[in-house]
């Protein structure tokens, strides 16, 4: 299987990139292969609700979705990485989502499998409660067949999120696909 990960956290070394990692290490040593996608890096600007692609077409944005969108419809699964953000996905791979808005009759033809990977300081039980539900929504929507979730609690820094469970969940997660 092909799969293309969002990596969706400015820090290149940081919580987000461990869950990503462990996730890639175990998908790889099932036979899977995959294409991580430094979201934040690449040159990708906001949706600006024109609707010129109609839902489905050229944007006249020219930048690096094309690249994505290119790499995600040649793909089995997306994976979306994101450390969460006041409750939400980081407003980068947001952007790249609102960006599906010229391809997402493709998109929800190919009926990718789907899995989520974020990290938060807290731990209180309702820290992911949005995401989450945030994250459901768009399998729904976007006909999506999730395959998992790995949900960090109390993964505030690389060093709690390398002394919790988390990367061995991530690693699970990649390892049973
Ligand atoms: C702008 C910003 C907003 C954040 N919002 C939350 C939040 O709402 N809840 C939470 O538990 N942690 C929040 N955090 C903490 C991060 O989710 C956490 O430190 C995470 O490990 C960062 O992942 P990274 O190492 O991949 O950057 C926030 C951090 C930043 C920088």
């Amino acid at each position: 299987m092909k799969i293309t990960v969002l990596m969706g956290s400015p820090n290149r070394n940081g919580s987000t990139g461990i869950l990503v990692k462990e996730f890639v290490r175990g998908a790889e040593e099932a036979g899977h292969t995959c294409d991580v996608i430094d979201v934040c890096h690449a040159d990708i600007h906001p949706c600006i609700g024109c609707v010129r692609c109609g839902y489905e077409g050229p944007c006249v944005q020219k930048d690096d979705v094309e690249m994505i969108r290119n790499k995600l419809l040649a793909s089995d699964m997306v994976v979306f990485a994101t450390p969460l953000y006041y409750y939400g996905m980081s407003a980068q791979l947001k952007t790249v989502i609102d960006r599906f808005c010229a391809y997402n009759s493709s998109l929800n033809s190919r009926h990718l499998k789907s899995a989520l990977l974020t990290v938060a300081w807290n731990a209180e039980d309702w820290t992911f409660d949005a995401l989450e539900t945030h994250y459901k929504t768009l399998v729904r929507y976007i006909g999506l067949e999730d395959m998992g979730m790995v949900l960090g609690y109390g993964c505030g820094t690389p060093a709690m999120t390398k002394h919790s469970r988390v990367p061995q969940e991530a690693y699970q997660l990649g390892r049973s696909l």
